[in-house]
């Protein structure tokens, strides 16, 4: 619910549980006063921290009997060059070169649903009842440059959306140098950052760091979200944790360059700013022309980190992830690459779909190498022609269908090999600049998808292979960052639109493909989780979490992962590396979009029984994990020994437990205390019979040191009431 108060120039905007709090002070400053737990009234004006002079701050000249400096002012959305010296959300290169820019209120709407953000990937809102949208417009009266500050309100969940267009109204152009998606103000400095960071076969490790004065973040110029940082951060009150203390999440719908920093300040103060990363960005408007930032995601939870995630987890599900395969059952899959790598024929994919067939797995995945020459790692990206020395493709198709499988393929669009059709044809497709060799990652180019010509040519090429046959599922791959980041079409005073342009280009594909292709399931991929961001999942609904298979490394990635994605993202196979055994390999794996990713020609007759009761239990647990709310109940962050984690329904009336011992403890007690569950229900335990109140579960715990096992093993616990 959105209201603005005319007598106090407040507006107050409400989800259940949190309050959003901005307010139109002297000359038209608009501050950001409160952002926390739900409050009934609004007598916020004595936060808007009048009295603390900034020493050699520069004041409000319009408001100079108090001397108001905006740089100790809570101030909503921070621009650079008028006295506030901490980071700033917006930055204007105006016809006179420099970038002072001034911001003022001027009007504001609110209306009831969500603004469409086409092309960029957002959250939509199908029901108008669940959101109400508040457009604030702010004007520079030197330039004419008009930002409108976008801010949708769910009534469902504590989740408040923003994103603003920024317009040239003036009468010459301007550069925007800076254009960030939203800020936030808190008045305090006593807050944890905790962030994703990772490494290819080791994404979204957690970290967790308390607040110092100056500027600390997480950002990427990598041209994709990254391995290295997830744009994702959430700041925790101190010593708060995962079910208690004042947590905010903040995750930006963008796959390509971020930036979220939080800058500390003299008045121990608190400002987080979240965008597209100003490194290498600039943005040409001309008089009349407009830029629309990626939209950012802020959670409020007054229950800790488990509720943030929880929140996030359920906004992902309902407002972001679309498509067929929103609430249709995700096949269960079995993918080639670690049984075969490039190295397979019809006949040896056709035996994976039998014996796969026999263990009740329901799709077989042909991975990379069935197009162009491609053989290994060197060549063919951008030809995407069957390989036909190598393959069969109408009878593989038709066979696997004949079976009752689906079929799904595997892509790379955004890429180019140097050895390739494709570029020899077209050497200037490739991502460059002028004068300067091309750096080689993975042996391959990236390919210039900000061009039109060049999307055109690759979706042909995918088309008509995805037209020919009945393609199930793509599985959309990107295997290295950019680098030296330039187009041939575009001129030098657009050098720095490059990467923004870029995914705008991928954006566009993706878009046209989940268009052309509705029934498809995509799967998105990057070197394992390299792209793993909202951005990708509003074009597909899952995506591959790591290249890492190994169950007890998976625990850290997907344990990471949960802190802002639902399980139904995460793609969690099990593979025939790793340390432990099977049970513990799927019983890790049962978290997320479950698979197999091995030779099942190569299971013994018990490791090929154990898969086919990993199957069954994956239909008997697969609405309560994609439809339950996950209770993260001992995290390998904060335990070496053992992790465990429930997925309890949303009518609490069942959940299942899994334990994971990562290294065995001797002698040493085990009870766990559960979470979620209604303390007034009573639960019987599948494996026992026992009956237990969900207060006695909660509040005693379960009595589980003779389940646990050696280092690696693992087991469930799967409760329902009586
Ligand atoms: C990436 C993916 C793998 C596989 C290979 C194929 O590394 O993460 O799953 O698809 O590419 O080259």
């Amino acid at each position: 619910m959105i209201t603005f108060n005319e007598e106090k120039k407040l507006f107050k905007l409400d989800t259940p549980a949190s309050s959003y709090i901005m307010g139109v002070y002297e000359a038209d400053l608009l501050l950001c006063l409160y952002y926390g737990k739900r409050l009934p009234d609004d007598n916020v004006w004595a936060l808007a921290r009048r009295n603390i002079s900034a020493s050699f701050s520069p004041v409000v000249p319009e408001i100079r009997d108090h001397w108001y400096s905006t740089d100790a002012a809570p101030m909503e959305y921070p621009v650079n060059g008028r006295g506030d010296f901490r980071l700033s959300a917006l930055s204007v290169k105006n016809k006179d070169g420099n970038t002072v820019t001034d911001l003022r209120y001027v009007s504001y709407e609110i209306t009831p649903g969500k603004p469409d953000m086409s092309p960029l990937p957002h959250l939509y809102c199908e029901n108008d009842a669940d959101c109400d949208t508040l457009a604030i417009t702010m004007r520079d009266a030197y330039t004419g440059v008009e930002a409108v500050l976008y801010y949708t309100v769910f009534n469902t969940c504590d989740v408040i959306a923003k994103h603003v267009v920024i317009k040239n109204g003036g009468a010459d152009a301007v550069i925007l140098d800076r254009a960030l998606s939203a800020g936030v103000d808190l008045p305090a400095m006593d807050y944890d950052l905790i962030t994703l960071w990772g490494r290819h076969v080791k994404e979204r490790q957690f970290e967790r760091r308390p607040l110092a004065h100056g500027i600390q973040g997480v950002h990427s110029k990598r041209g994709v979200s990254s391995h290295a940082q997830n744009p994702f951060a959430a700041l925790i009150s101190t010593g708060g944790g995962e079910d208690v203390g004042d947590a905010y999440g903040f995750n930006l719908v963008y796959s390509g360059n971020f930036e979220i920093a939080a800058e500390v300040d003299h008045n121990a103060s608190t400002r987080v700013v979240m965008g597209i990363d100003p490194t290498d960005f600039e943005w040409n408007l001309a008089p009349g022309e407009s830029f629309t930032t990626p939209e950012a995601v802020i959670v409020y939870s007054d229950e800790g980190l488990g509720k943030m995630s929880r929140t996030f987890h359920k906004a992902y599900s309902e407002y972001l992830i679309r498509g067929k395969y929103k609430k249709a059952k995700r096949p269960l899959l079995i993918n080639s690459w670690e049984a075969a790598y490039f190295d397979f024929d019809t006949d040896k994919l056709i035996s994976f779909a039998q014996r796969a067939k026999e263990t009740g797995i329901e799709m077989l995945v042909m991975d990379d190498g069935w197009f162009g020459k491609r053989n290994d790692d060197t060549t063919s990206l951008g030809d995407w022609y069957i390989n036909t020395d190598k393959l069969d493709m109408a009878r593989l198709v038709d066979t696997v269908h004949a079976m009752g499988l689906k079929f799904g393929i595997w892509y790379e669009p955004e890429m180019i090999s140097p050895v390739s059709d494709l570029y020899r044809a077209h050497p200037d497709w490739a991502v460059h600049v002028p004068g300067r060799e091309n750096s080689p990652g993975r042996q391959q180019y990236v390919l210039d998808v900000s061009r039109e010509d060049v999307r055109d040519n690759i979706f042909g090429q995918m088309c008509s292979v995805l037209k020919n046959y009945k393609i199930d599922y793509l599985k959309w791959d990107f295997n290295r960052n950019v680098s030296e980041a330039g187009s041939a079409l575009l001129p030098p005073e657009r050098a720095h639109e490059f990467f923004h342009r870029f995914i705008l280009g991928t954006y566009d594909l993706m878009d046209r493909f989940t268009k052309e292709f509705p029934d498809i399931l995509f799967e998105n991929c990057s070197g394992g989780g390299g792209r793993f961001d909202p951005g990708m999942l509003y074009f597909s609904p899952q995506i591959w979490t790591s290249d890492n298979t190994d169950p007890i490394e998976r625990l850290m990635i997907q344990f990471g992962t949960s802190l802002c994605y639902p399980a139904s993202t995460m793609g969690a196979h099990v593979s025939a590396c790793g340390r432990t055994g099977y049970r513990t390999k799927g019983d890790v794996a049962l978290w997320g979009t479950y698979g197999y990713e091995l030779d099942p020609n190569k299971l013994s007759a018990e490791e090929k029984q154990i898969v086919k009761e990993q199957v069954a239990e994956y239909h008997k647990y697969y609405r309560l994990i994609r439809e339950g709310e996950l209770y993260r109940l001992i995290a390998p962050w904060d335990n070496a020994f053992r992790c465990a984690w429930s997925f309890v329904s949303q009518d609490k009336s069942e959940a299942l437990v899994t334990v994971v011992t990562m290294r065995q403890t001797q002698e040493e007690l085990f009870r766990l205390k559960l979470k979620g569950l209604d303390p007034g229900k009573y639960y019987r335990n599948e494996a026992d019979g026992e009956v237990y109140s969900g207060a006695l579960l909660m509040y005693a715990g379960l009595e589980l040191t003779d389940l646990c096992g050696d280092d690696g093993t693992s087991f469930k616990v799967y409760l329902k009431e009586v």
